[in-house]
């Protein structure tokens, strides 16, 4: 079953090909647009993907070596996301579908993040079995989910203020460094040092996180220093940034090996943008490898937004029979 999957949901406009969950193209057009705002402005964002989703989805289809009437279902992201940008590919996938006559399949997001997983590279790609528990740790979210199977997800913690992505960029931001920060102060940390800096981790019952207290921590500490001297920041830059990382990956880990052993569950997977963080990579593949539970870490470009974990999580709604009407709007926040 060959789907073409549609992801347009921020900032990135991508369209892949999967036959059976075999990859055979993902194209991923980033908009550079936003990077002069410090952060990704919806209207640009949404003009952006009307100028490149005939292109992407013209050369994924041609790197896939396949033809339009190949396709037998269109997947597309309805939600949550940005509603300009989630209209783009909605009405585009819309159209395709309509014009070539196949099936339409909506995708919830956060679903392709954790299914991203069961992109195959070849036949023989491992994929993890259910029940697994998933860290989703994106730009907008920080998600501990026990994934029973791919159309039953139970979310068992999640961020009551800000997103760990959120963390990084925001964190990144007041050092005046250029968004999104994340994968800035990623590479700042492997030469600073992780324990100059204390800030605030949360104090919060079951396994929800927080990561306000510690932007706030982090922002005092840039003002109280600052004070003192006013190079603070650009002599101890890969020093803040090594801090900040470890104090996000240890409130990361604190909840999660908390759900990992209350569960029992021995299969783990991580997922979203952030997991793309060198530090967070390394902290969760220590903690299950002295413990013996598989761990599951994505290939970076399957971290961050692409419409090949669109297409794979159409792929499995389809064959649980769940196609949606021409008539579906996209969700900005609703979960489908
Ligand atoms: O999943 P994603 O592409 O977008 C959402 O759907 O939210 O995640 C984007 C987030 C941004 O906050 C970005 O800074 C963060 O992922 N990110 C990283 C790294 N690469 C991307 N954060 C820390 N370290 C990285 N290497």
């Amino acid at each position: 079953m060959i789907i073409l999957g549609i992801e347009s949901s921020c900032d990135d406009t991508s369209a892949a090909i999967i036959n059976d969950c075999v990859l055979l193209s993902n194209v991923i057009a980033s908009q550079k647009v936003h990077e002069a705002y410090g952060g990704v402005v919806p209207e640009l964002a949404s003009r952006a993907h009307q100028q490149n989703i005939v292109p992407v989805v013209s050369e994924a289809i041609r790197q896939a070596g396949i033809t339009k009437s190949d396709i037998d279902a269109i997947a597309f992201t309805r939600g949550p996301g940005l509603p300009g940008s989630l209209h783009v590919g909605t009405s585009f996938s819309k159209g395709l579908a309509l014009a070539l006559g196949i099936p339409l399949v909506d995708v919830n997001h956060l679903h392709g993040h954790v299914l991203a997983h069961f992109i195959k590279e070849d036949e023989n790609t491992p994929v993890p079995e259910f029940p697994f528990l998933c860290l989703l740790i994106s730009g907008g979210n920080s998600q501990i989910i026990k994934v029973n199977s791919p159309g039953d997800m139970e979310i068992l913690g999640q961020t009551i203020d800000d997103a760990a992505g959120e963390a990084f960029d925001k964190c990144a931001k007041v050092m005046g460094l250029p968004y999104p920060g994340g994968p800035i102060i990623d590479q700042l940390a492997q030469q600073g040092d992780p324990n100059r800096f204390k800030f605030a981790k949360p104090h919060i019952a079951g396994y929800n996180y927080s990561f306000s207290g510690l932007k706030t921590s982090f922002l005092y500490t840039l003002r109280d220093q600052l004070k003192l001297n006013p190079q603070f920041i650009e002599e101890n830059k890969a020093h803040l940034a090594a801090s900040l990382q470890k104090t996000i990956i240890d409130i990361l880990m604190d909840k999660f090996a908390k759900a990992i052993k209350d569960t029992g569950i021995k299969t783990i997977a991580i997922a979203g943008g952030v997991s793309a963080n060198s530090g967070v990579r390394e902290a969760v593949q220590r903690y299950c490898d002295r413990r013996g539970i598989k761990a599951f870490i994505p290939k970076r470009s399957f971290t961050t937004d692409n419409a090949a974990m669109i297409a794979v999580a159409g792929h499995f709604q389809y064959l649980a029979g769940h196609t949606c009407p021409i008539t579906a709007p996209p969700f900005a926040r609703v979960v489908i």
